[in-house]
């Protein structure tokens, strides 16, 4: 088996507009920001993103040209937390523009996390007197040195002592050892108010004294025991290498093309995805998540972390290991973010590209017995990204019948709190004696900046439609369908319903199929819980993206945060309601569509030490975008290396499938 060496995204020889970052322009916007006296000893860099090219500087770029790269930063002074935004333009060496976060004011909202203030955290708790007296009443002072603070965002409370600071809050977890997992350990009720611009203690709780559990939680294979021998080794070998093809951040495969790029927020984001040469989306990321708890302890309501806003999923992407990650020919592409200094960080491996053989792609066996079966096929780009104790994968699979699938894998170990054994709690499940974890839910947002036979797109509802028995339906069995036009932004913003297995169609608003049909594409999605906080609540409002399943907006630049560039700590109303609050026709314009998605998760034993790999997601399939299967020109499989199981049956190389 031969593997292509790991290539770096962006620069080669064909520069385009929308290559990612590349390790010299994060280190050039540096040092354009330091000679413009920006960078002070206290100022940190909490998001360092492309500004991307906007489409009418995309439209005007011809191959060879220059181009005006940019990037878009925040700084935070550490020592007083004053924000300010900065675009420098790398091409040009200049700051283009700098403006003040209005953080100290309503409606609030801080930068994103530095990773230094995670250490800056533990250490402000453990100094804290408070702290250790809490401990010392509990009898864990022996345990103190090993103890791990894991830092939290605040949330939004409105507590007069909080608001408008740069607020994170520290729960304490215990190890035995320097190799334990500290979330099978919780100190339930110690919960540490931190000003991290003050470097202080707002206040520390210390309710309750339930026991920490004392059950380990380690999911090593030296503390789990012997691994199993009885698992076969699966070899996937393509010996002609891959059937992709990667010039720069340019991907192709078999009737796809696409650009790969990474940003240090939404993590992968795909440009200028085509089936057959022409457009189906423009841009496509999972721009935002929330992970809202649902659970009313002085530790715990305030919990709704957003990875993506409030501590970027890309910065925190894994490098992935090959033959662990992802299996067969693989091509990585590293990416490139800046890290609290605003210095290039290069992630290695962070974008996993590969085929699957995906079962079959379609068959028919006719009564004389003559059998077609071809089989099928998906192109995957993916990364992972760890956020604290938890884990996401996000997956975009491309088929060979025009179809994109999008997953997204949550896996880690889930957050838990102690209570006592055997107890049942309202808000909370049972996962080890001791260890409770509360229930939660994960939703996410895809951003689809749609581009269906061109930007000129209309929205249609789809919904299965019953008709009562009678004239129109005289034995009962009929039933038809409805399409609603969704023309404005409010109209737009809807829920799923598979009673009636609504779908929403994406239409060209210009070309028709060879039926007379507006070629499109649907968004299929899958049965999903909205948002189950109440719409009163603090999390409601700044989460309110995920009180729909479906948003639209007409496409303007700069609009890709669900919610809002600083969810952290913000009261909300930022991000989609903000977008939409101008209720603009969508009618045969450029749409984006937003689509929420995700797990509501009662964790459960199993999901004890650690979670299996659970997922959520949505198809785009297209529905007369094409006049015909696009796969009927696929060969039949020559899986020369198939072979018979002993025992009988297997399709392998004696099997000429039927003929
Ligand atoms: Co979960």
């Amino acid at each position: 088996m031969s593997h292509p060496q790991p290539v770096s995204i962006g620069r080669t020889s064909v520069p385009h507009p929308l290559d990612p970052l590349t390790a010299v322009e994060i280190a050039s916007a540096r040092a354009v920001l330091a000679s413009a006296g920006l960078l002070g000893d206290t100022v940190r860099v909490p998001m360092l993103l492309p500004d991307e090219p906007t489409k009418d500087e995309l439209a005007a770029w011809k191959p060879g040209a220059p181009i005006d790269r940019r990037v878009d930063v925040t700084l935070l002074d550490t020592a007083t937390g004053v924000a300010t935004e900065v675009i420098v333009s790398i091409t040009r060496g200049e700051v283009l523009r700098t403006e003040r976060v209005p953080n100290d004011a309503p409606p609030y909202g801080q930068p994103q996390y530095l990773f230094e203030e995670y250490e800056r955290a533990e250490a402000i708790a453990k100094a804290s007197p408070e702290w250790r007296a809490a401990m010392k009443r509990r009898g864990l002072e022996e345990h103190i040195d090993l103890a791990f603070c894991g830092p939290l965002a605040p949330g939004y409370t409105g507590r007069a002592d909080e608001v408008g600071r740069r607020v994170i809050r520290s729960l304490t977890f215990l190890k035995y050892d320097e190799d334990d997992s500290p979330w099978a350990h919780p100190v339930e009720g110690l919960i540490v108010h931190i000003d991290l611009t003050a470097n202080s203690v707002i206040r520390v709780e210390d309710i309750g004294d339930v026991p920490v559990p004392a059950g380990h939680g380690n999911y090593r294979p030296e503390v789990q025991g012997e691994a199993r021998t009885t698992l076969k080794p699966i070899e996937i070998t393509q010996p002609q290498g891959p059937s992709f093809s990667a010039t720069g951040s340019l991907v192709e495969w078999e009737n796809w093309s696409m650009r790969v790029d990474f940003n240090a927020r939404e993590g992968l984001v795909l440009h200028d995805v085509t089936f057959d040469g022409r457009s189906v989306l423009s841009r496509a990321s999972v721009p935002e998540m929330v992970v809202p708890y649902g659970d009313t302890a002085p530790g715990r309501f305030w919990i709704s972390y957003f990875d993506a806003g409030e501590y970027l999923l890309g910065k925190n992407a894994n490098h992935l290991e090959l033959g662990c990650d992802c299996l067969g020919v693989i091509r990585y592409l590293d990416g490139y973010v800046a890290d609290d200094h605003g210095n290039p960080v290069r992630i290695p491996n962070v974008i996993c590209m590969h085929e699957e053989d995906y079962g079959i792609l379609w068959k028919h066996t006719e009564l004389s017995g003559r059998s077609d079966v071809r089989r099928s096929r998906r192109f995957v780009v993916s990364y992972f990204s760890t956020i604290g104790n938890y884990d996401y994968g996000f997956y975009w699979h491309f088929y060979l019948d025009g179809s994109i699938e999008v997953t997204a894998k949550a896996t880690g170990i889930v957050f838990a709190a102690a209570g006592e054994p055997g107890v049942p709690q309202k808000h909370a499940t049972e996962l080890a004696p001791g260890v409770f974890a509360p229930v939660h839910q994960h939703l996410f947002c895809a951003r689809l900046d749609v581009a269906v036979d061109g930007e000129d797109n209309r929205l249609v509802e789809v919904d299965a439609q019953r008709i009562p028995m009678g004239p129109d339906n005289p034995f009962g069995n009929a039933f038809t369908w409805s399409e609603t036009t969704l023309a404005t932004e409010s109209a737009a913003q809807r829920d799923a319903d598979t009673s009636v297995a609504r779908t929403w169609a994406v239409q060209s608003a210009s070309r028709t199929n060879r039926v007379g049909r507006p070629t499109a594409y649907h968004l299929v999605p899958e049965p999903t819980a909205l948002l189950m906080a109440d719409p009163a609540s603090s999390v409601a409002a700044r989460a309110t993206f995920a009180t729909k399943h479906l948003w639209a907006t007409r496409h303007e630049a700069g609009q890709i945060w669900p919610a809002g560039r600083y969810p952290n700590a913000h009261q909300g109303g930022a991000g989609l309601p903000a977008y939409s609050a101008g209720d603009r026709s969508l009618d045969g314009e450029d749409i984006v569509l937003w689509h929420t998605f995700g797990l509501t998760h009662f964790p459960r034993p199993e999901d004890w030490p650690i979670m299996p790999v659970d997922h959520a997601g949505f198809w785009f399939k297209p529905y007369g975008f094409l006049d015909q299967n696009p796969a009927m020109d696929v060969p039949e499989s020559s899986q020369a290396h198939g072979t018979r199981d002993a025992a009988g049956g297997g399709c392998g190389a004696a099997c000429t499938c039927g003929h």
